[in-house]
């Protein structure tokens, strides 16, 4: 299927690949004044995420200004709950807002069936578009949150240091919090589902918000959900990456889930993971500040990376998002310094 440039598809899988593949979280966005020229033209994030033409756009620039080895679809992981009947607000200094939290019992009746050809459309016809665009010059990469991470926006209704709310219904209500969290799993597991018949090669879950929980509450909150996900996907054969923001204590729990990759954040141990990771492929993990280094510094950062890394098993990233003020001079420089590499052969 891809003539094209496959390695993070390889990679993923365990397979050997010629060089170490590369891509950004948070490549498609403002980084790029070709984005924010799009995103001026849709007059706001939302109207831009719910128009295929200019995701394609988006989505395809990175690709061909930055030379990534994947597409990630532009979207928002809170698309999600919007699609579950609870809407957001993308605020230019705030981030996302809901005006209607989920709270309380009384809420759950709230919650709508989520269908994805219906309630999602406009995103699996983006990734149809997307798909015929790229004509299998890379493999595109679909996503969604974790459900711990969605729970954590809809309960709290915006951005959080430490989610409290969040994390207050899971101590003082877990039964509700259990419910919700369910809905969200399968709401989530039919959106990535639907994802991979639209064409999306393989599929990220973000739990961006693990680090808030402890290990314990990690194992009762999160890692159930994930499972049943992975276990759902794991029939269509493509590979899956878990990205747990903070949640060090989590990489042999979430190793052991049938997903293919395990993303690391920067503060996280590469020997370690490996260590705990088996023969699980890891991706990261670069601290997304070095790229305001010099170039240099840059340059030896990657080399250190991607020798502690090592030739097998893994995809080069940063361990989060670019920051939206990173020269992208020096996102394209990460990106061929990584292509560049050659490993010592021992
Ligand atoms: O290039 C890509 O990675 C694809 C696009 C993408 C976006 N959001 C676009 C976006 C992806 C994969 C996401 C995921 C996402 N969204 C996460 C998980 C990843 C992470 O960063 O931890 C989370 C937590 C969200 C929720 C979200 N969306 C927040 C908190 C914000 C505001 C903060 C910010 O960066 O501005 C967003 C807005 C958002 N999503 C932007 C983009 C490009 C910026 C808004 C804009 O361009 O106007």
């Amino acid at each position: 299927m891809h003539a094209g440039n496959d390695l993070i598809l390889r990679a993923a899988r365990g397979e050997d690949t010629p060089r170490t593949p590369v891509w950004l979280m948070r490549q498609a966005g403002r980084i790029l004044r070709e984005y924010r020229d799009v995103r001026a033209r849709a007059g706001s994030f939302i109207n831009l995420v719910k128009n295929p033409e200019l995701v394609t756009e988006v989505t395809l620039q990175p690709v061909d200004l930055l030379g990534v080895d994947a597409a990630i679809i532009f979207s928002d992981i809170l698309v999600v709950p919007e699609a579950m009947g609870f809407p957001y607000d993308m605020q230019e200094s705030r981030g996302p807002v809901f005006n209607n939290t989920f709270r309380r019992r009384e809420d759950l009746s709230r919650i709508l069936s989520v269908e994805p050809e219906r309630d999602l459309h406009y995103v699996l016809q983006s990734i149809r578009m997307v798909k015929r665009e790229l004509q299998g010059r890379v493999p595109l990469i679909g996503f969604a949150g974790a459900p711990w991470t969605i729970f954590c926006y809809l309960t709290e209704g915006k951005g959080s240091k430490e989610f409290s709310v969040a994390r207050r219904m899971a101590r003082e209500d877990p039964e509700l919090a259990h419910q919700l969290l369910s809905a969200i799993s399968e709401a989530t597991l039919r959106y990535l589902k639907a994802q991979i018949e639209a064409g999306a090669d393989m599929v990220q879950i973000f739990d961006s918000w693990a680090g808030v929980l402890g290990p314990e509450e990690y194992r009762l909150f999160s890692l159930p959900y994930l499972e049943k996900i992975c276990q759902g996907l794991q029939d269509s054969g493509v590979p899956v990456t878990l990205f747990a923001k903070g949640a060090h204590y989590a990489v042999g729990d979430l190793a052991a889930l049938p997903a293919r990759t395990i993303g690391l954040d920067w503060t996280m141990s590469i020997e370690e993971a490996r260590g705990r990771a088996g023969t699980k492929s890891l991706q990261g993990n670069m601290d997304p500040a070095c790229l305001y280094s010099e170039e240099n510094a840059i340059i030896e950062e990657t080399h250190k990376m991607l020798r502690r890394f090592g030739p097998r098993r893994y995809i080069a990233n940063l361990g989060h998002g670019v920051y939206p003020d990173t020269d992208p001079g020096k996102v394209r420089l990460f990106v061929e310094t990584v292509k560049g590499y050659v490993h010592e052969t021992v």
